[in-house]
């Protein structure tokens, strides 16, 4: 086995690390894109839910995992599945979550390039009502999207092949604060430029009648939970290899109920930075293109387009907020995988991260050629390869991984469950967090999954057609 240190020496790096993970694009890309497709307040009020309920409960179920396993993800559960007289069988979830983990890379990265790209596109300037044509112009470039799609991935991995004193721990100690002063200074100025009202009440008031029009209660449902689990990270093992480093005496409630805030605050207040000042520029939710990356790379452009020479510094500034956030929840992505190599095969770190970087490079040209080349080539029922990547890691492996480790952990491992890890001393938290995640989690998730799937592979809308029994 590979000797290197595989403790945090300290409390603070699971927070920043754990942190810097959550905190990523899907906060600032993909949250306030996602309120606005869903009817904003009432997904917003939605996903708080979701994030409290079965969010949280799965997170520290995962952490967990880690904590106890004190390995990658794989090794961790399977260790814990023999220590509860459990199949060793159970290592798929782990296998599953490093899957996901690595096709996620692969198309996130791809985004992540776009946004330096755009850093660059918007100090230069972008003349009013060409936002559009430059997009749909970026998209269509294969070389150019693949030279900062690399960069970003050799970037992410240069760090990660450091460790995790000297690379990951050291890099959250100084992109995690600029993180949050770049979040901050972007809702003030949001705030004192855009109109903040229309943009704290979109974002926080219920619209009923939004929903009697677009009738998919079932849709947003299923939005508000998968973009809840994927922004916190669960699911793809990130949080199993990070709860391993964790210091025996760091406690997994309260570590991750940190986490768990930090993220929800940054999703909101990445919404009150971007909603403002849409619509203090008269966008409409409804008209303008606020769907899917429209929103980060048509609208937002446009919207700093309208701000003249001010747009020139404000533009690169939010680029780059994104480009942080990207940077940081990359490095956790890779985590999982770097780990699993280093310790099933006794790779060197070094070499370990080399065969990640080919494999994310590997697909994150699958995933760019769905931008350009491959943008026809539909893979069942999704448009393009990118699309199909996003899909299947997000709705279709997240989903079933958290399922595996609330199953695992609330049925399995119940007597390894201990106060003193967990932090829990209170014994109806302890049983209401178990019973979580033995009925509540996997019942309503497999329930969501099961609808999304046959809704988005087979064009069935099973909800619908019960609902029409009635
Ligand atoms: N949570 C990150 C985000 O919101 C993405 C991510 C998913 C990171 C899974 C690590 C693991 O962008």
């Amino acid at each position: 086995m590979a000797t290197q240190s595989s403790q945090w020496n300290n409390n603070t790096a699971f927070l920043l690390a754990a942190t810097g993970s959550a905190v990523g694009l899907g906060n600032i890309w993909g949250f306030p894109y996602k309120a606005a497709e869903n009817g904003g307040g009432l997904f917003v009020l939605l996903y708080i839910f979701f994030v409290i309920t079965l969010g949280f409960p799965v997170f520290m179920a995962e952490v967990f995992i880690g904590k106890k396993g004190k390995s990658n993800p794989v090794s961790s559960v399977e260790s814990l599945a023999a220590k509860s007289n459990s199949s060793k069988k159970w290592g798929i979830v782990g296998y599953a979550g490093i899957l996901a983990s690595l096709i996620i890379a692969g198309y996130y990265a791809v985004i992540a390039g776009f946004v330096i790209d755009y850093g660059f596109i918007s100090a230069q300037g972008v003349a009013e009502g060409t936002a559009k044509d430059i997009w749909a112009n970026q998209q269509s470039t294969f070389f150019d999207m693949t030279f900062w799609t690399v960069l970003f991935i050799v970037g992410s991995c240069y760090v990660v092949a450091n460790g995790i004193d000297a690379g990951i721990d050291k890099a959250m100690r100084f992109l995690l604060p600029m993180l949050f002063i770049l979040v901050l200074a972007m809702v003030g100025y949001g705030a004192y430029q855009g109109d903040f009202n229309a943009g704290i009440n979109y974002l926080f008031s219920w619209k009923a009648d939004d929903i009697e029009t677009t009738g998919q209660a079932a849709a947003i449902v299923q939005a508000a939970i998968g973009q809840a689990f994927f922004s916190l990270s669960i699911g793809m093992g990130t949080l199993m290899a990070f709860g391993s480093y964790m210091p025996s005496s760091q406690k997994v409630s309260k570590a991750s109920g940190v986490v768990v805030t930090a993220d929800t605050g940054v999703a909101l207040l990445a919404g009150l930075a971007i909603f403002p000042l849409a619509f203090g520029l008269g966008f409409d939710p409804k008209e303008d293109a606020f769907g899917g990356s429209a929103l980060v790379f048509e609208t937002m452009p446009e919207a700093f387009a309208q701000l003249g020479v001010i747009g020139q510094l404000v533009g690169p500034l939010f680029f780059f907020l994104l480009a942080v956030a990207a940077f940081s929840s990359m490095i956790s992505i890779l985590e999982p995988s770097v780990a699993f190599l280093t310790q099933k095969f006794s790779m060197s770190r070094m070499k370990a991260t080399g065969v990640i970087l080919l494999v994310c490079i590997s697909l994150s040209l699958v995933s760019i050629a769905g931008h350009n080349v491959w943008k026809d080539v539909s893979v069942g029922a999704l448009d393009n390869p990118f699309e199909f990547m996003k899909y299947f890691a997000d709705d279709f492996l997240l989903l079933l991984v958290g399922t595996g480790m609330s199953v695992f952990v609330g049925w399995r491992l119940q007597k390894v469950i201990d106060a003193d890890t967990m932090g829990i001393s209170n014994t109806t938290m302890m049983n209401l967090w178990v019973f979580i995640l033995k009925w509540v989690s996997p019942i309503f998730l497999m329930t969501i999954w099961t609808l999304g799937n046959l809704q988005v592979l087979f064009e069935y809308d099973l909800l619908f057609e019960i609902i029409n029994l009635f």
